[in-house]
């Protein structure tokens, strides 16, 4: 009897199931060729766009067992804008926001997360003056709004996170914690910014869920 119901499981699995690529981190229905036709364009998108290769007098900011941070600035030469904006393009991609124009693109710094030969990890930050602090809400369901309900109060802040992205297959291994650690010592010379001198700008649910472990709010 149990065999039975198992070989229905498998068989319904195997039709209308999901697969996630161990290589890009896309879920799709290998079934349908439409979806298997985007996988694959966004595959090579993906693995040709996190590739990095380095460049001379790249700006090592932390190293680590498993990897460094390489901060990216402005006006770096156009090969480290370029693969800047790949990978600010393929992280857009996965969270499905449009193109955000920073407010002072010339102020923005970049810290791309390398490890071995990819970029595995990417915050963008930018100069702030004020933040609106997020109000918790008790009753939201955690899955399902990116409508936080913020307070109405400017709070001052210094720096604000645009974009914080890691690799779907290298997450869990603190390596969004260690990209914040090192912007808040690198953002503004000669200071360690307090968690509260910092902001996630439009949050995700996984981004809120990140912040607020990381802030201990
Ligand atoms: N669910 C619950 N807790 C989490 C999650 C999660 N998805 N992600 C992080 N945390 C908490 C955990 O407590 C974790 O510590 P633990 O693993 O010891 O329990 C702690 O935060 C530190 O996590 P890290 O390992 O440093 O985080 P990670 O490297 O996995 O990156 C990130 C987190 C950037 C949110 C990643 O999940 C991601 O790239 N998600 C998709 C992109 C995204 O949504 N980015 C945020 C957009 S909002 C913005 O950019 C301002
Ligand atoms: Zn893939």
């Amino acid at each position: 009897k149990g065999g039975k119901d198992q070989l229905i499981i498998d068989a319904g699995q195997k039709h209308f199931g999901t697969t996630m690529c161990k290589s890009c981190g896309m879920i799709y229905t290998a079934s349908n060729p439409e979806d298997e036709m985007q996988h694959l364009q966004y595959h090579h998108r993906f693995l040709e766009g996190i590739k990095y290769v380095g460049w001379k007098r790249e700006r090592v900011v932390a190293e680590f067992w498993d990897g460094k941070i390489v901060l990216v600035l402005p006006q770096d030469p156009s090969y480290a804008i370029k693969k800047v904006e790949d990978v600010q393009e393929l992280v857009d991609l996965e969270l499905g926001f449009h193109q955000v124009v920073p407010m002072c693109p010339n102020k923005t710094k970049t810290f791309l997360f390398i490890d071995e030969k990819r970029v595995v990890g990417c915050l963008i930050a930018e100069p702030i003056k004020q933040a609106f602090r997020v109000l918790s809400e008790p009753n939201a369901t955690k899955e399902c709004s990116r409508a936080w309900r913020c307070s109405d109060v400017p709070e001052p802040a210094v720096c604000g996170i645009s974009r914080i992205w890691v690799y779907r297959l290298k997450r869990r291994k603190r390596i969004a914690r260690r990209l914040v650690d090192t912007v808040r010592n690198c953002f503004m010379f000669g200071c360690f910014l307090s968690t509260n001198e910092i902001a996630f700008s439009d949050p995700t649910p996984d981004g809120k869920l990140f912040a607020t472990k990381y802030c201990n709010t």
